[in-house]
């Protein structure tokens, strides 16, 4: 684990591994520690690096700047992964794995830098903007984080998290889940819930994606439908769609073993294995 301190938080990362830079982006409201299983079976392939967005994990924003940056838009977020390629010297294009609001941070991040990435894959995610629902939503958990705290979202999200099937027969992911989505704070969540609720819709970015791209979907996922998945695969060239069974949201966690075959499919079929 390595610290980095950009000017108004200080930033945890994994960093492990060499070949292809290949950056994880974790969803809400998580951190790195999702990615547990990929850094230790795909370092032998990848150059893997997975940081801990401002406001999850070990990332700790500096006192009261959370609230000169809110909302933490996708754009945002997009520029603090930029800032760590940056700061760890990488200019070769990487491949970009998010999940959910990593998802969407990757679609920022494609938009604003173009030449920074290699590949994609866009997991459990989707390219369009928030509905009116949503956006009604994401104001609820704003007002429920404030008065209640971090607890009253885990309680709310956590069921959902996983397909119903791990969620009844696997305690203990279930509680290492819990844990991840506690160690979010306040101002995490404050500010990537306003950052998603303005986030632009992506879906017209899509057809201009000419690059190596993979999506994969739990079948069970509880946030994203299958349309919105195949969606994006008939609007992106040449990708590759994968609906993961008996997995749900975290697909990576639930499946990681399947999940992992499919990136290191990817990466020797279009990366050629180590750079
Ligand atoms: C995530 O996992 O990042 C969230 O479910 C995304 C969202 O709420 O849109």
């Amino acid at each position: 684990m390595k610290n980095m301190r950009p000017s108004d938080y200080s930033l945890a990362l994994e960093d492990r591994g060499m070949g292809i830079p290949l950056m994880f982006i974790h969803g809400y409201p998580l951190n790195r520690n999702i990615w547990k299983r990929q850094w230790e079976d795909l370092a032998d392939l990848v150059h893997v690096i997975a940081p801990d967005l401002r406001g999850h994990g070990e990332s700790v924003l500096a006192a009261n700047e959370a609230r000169n940056f809110y909302p933490f838009s996708m754009e945002l977020l997009a520029d603090d992964c930029v800032h760590v390629l940056d700061i760890l010297k990488i200019t070769q294009p990487v491949i970009l794995c998010g999940l959910s609001m990593g998802g969407y941070i990757s679609f920022a991040l494609y938009r604003k830098y173009p030449d920074r990435v290699a590949g994609l894959i866009l997991a459990a995610t989707r390219s369009n903007a928030d509905s009116p629902d949503a956006r009604i939503n994401r104001q609820n958990a704003v007002d429920l984080v404030r008065s209640s705290g971090v607890q009253s979202i885990v309680d709310s999200m956590l069921p959902r998290m996983l397909a119903p099937k791990t969620f009844a027969e696997n305690p203990r992911l279930v509680q290492q889940v819990q844990d991840i989505m506690l160690s979010s704070t306040v101002e995490g969540i404050i500010g990537d819930s306003l950052g998603m609720k303005d986030r632009p819709d992506s879906t017209g970015l899509l057809s201009g994606i000419h690059l190596p791209t993979l999506i994969l979907l739990g079948a069970e996922d509880q946030f994203i439908s299958t349309r919105e998945a195949e969606g994006m695969h008939a609007a992106i060239q040449d990708s590759r769609l994968v609906v993961m069974p008996d997995a749900g949201h975290l697909l990576n966690m639930e499946k990681p073993e399947l999940f992992n075959h499919e990136i290191r499919g990817f990466i020797n079929s279009f990366f050629g294995g180590k750079q």
